[in-house]
């Protein structure tokens, strides 16, 4: 039995953390086994990683230090948490995944997206999400729900600049793997994102258990 592994990749503010609880209380609703978890964080290990990857005394971090501390806690946290989740059947919800690590250290950061996905094919065992959804947000509307929210991280406090390469990083991912990851428009009410996500995943579980039916 293999569950469903759902990756949610947006901008900082896009709406992915209020979406997917959204998501996982729905799913749970409909009798699936969820598991919630999210990057760079999911495991006790993985969090500390965490900490520091976003704590912005380390203004110093040097590009292919934050990318490598990434990726060391992703492999923990396939190794500890989504990869068991998945070979029990669950449906495995996580906030952001490699397509983050492609687009904020590889379009942002500019390291070279080939050895970024060398690695990354190390850290995860070649695990890649059944289905991905990209919240896709305006500038504008990202910049206000980021304040919005308070005290930003390492990472949000970044110039616009690097957060427009972020939103067409993510933009030119989607046009490159349209099977896999699928735009959902970010600019409306939290209702009505909820129920675009909730349409693309009843779709895709749907397609997934015909095909185990076979
Ligand atoms: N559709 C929406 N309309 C208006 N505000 C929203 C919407 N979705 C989320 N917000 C608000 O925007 C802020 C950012 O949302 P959230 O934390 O879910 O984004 P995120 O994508 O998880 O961000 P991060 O990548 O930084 O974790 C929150 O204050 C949230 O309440
Ligand atoms: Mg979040």
């Amino acid at each position: 039995m293999t569950g469903s592994f759902i990756t949610f990749e947006g901008p900082d503010g896009a709406g992915k953390t209020t979406q997917l609880t959204l998501l996982a209380e729905h799913l749970r609703r409909r009798g699936h086994a969820v598991r919630l978890t999210r990057e760079p964080g999911g495991t006790p290990l993985s969090d500390k990683i965490r900490s520091l990857l976003l704590d912005p005394s380390h203004s110093e971090m040097d590009a292919r230090t934050e990318a490598l501390l990434y990726m060391a806690s992703r492999a923990q946290h396939v190794a500890e948490v989504i990869g068991p989740g998945l070979a029990r059947g669950e449906v495995i919800l996580c906030d952001r995944f490699a397509d983050s690590t492609v687009v904020y250290q590889g379009a942002a950061r500019r390291l070279a997206k080939q050895e970024l996905l060398a690695i990354n094919r190390f850290a995860t065992g070649g695990l890649i999400p059944d289905l991905t959804i990209l919240l896709d947000c305006d500038a504008v509307r990202l910049t206000g729900r980021r304040k919005s929210r308070g005290g930003q991280d390492r990472i949000e406090r970044e110039a616009e600049a690097f957060h427009d390469n972020v939103r067409q990083g993510f933009l030119d991912l989607a046009a490159a793997e349209p099977e896999r990851i699928k735009l959902v428009a970010a600019e409306g009410s939290v209702t009505d994102v909820h129920n675009a996500i909730v349409k693309l995943v009843e779709e895709f579980l749907r397609r997934r258990g015909k095909r185990e039916d076979q």
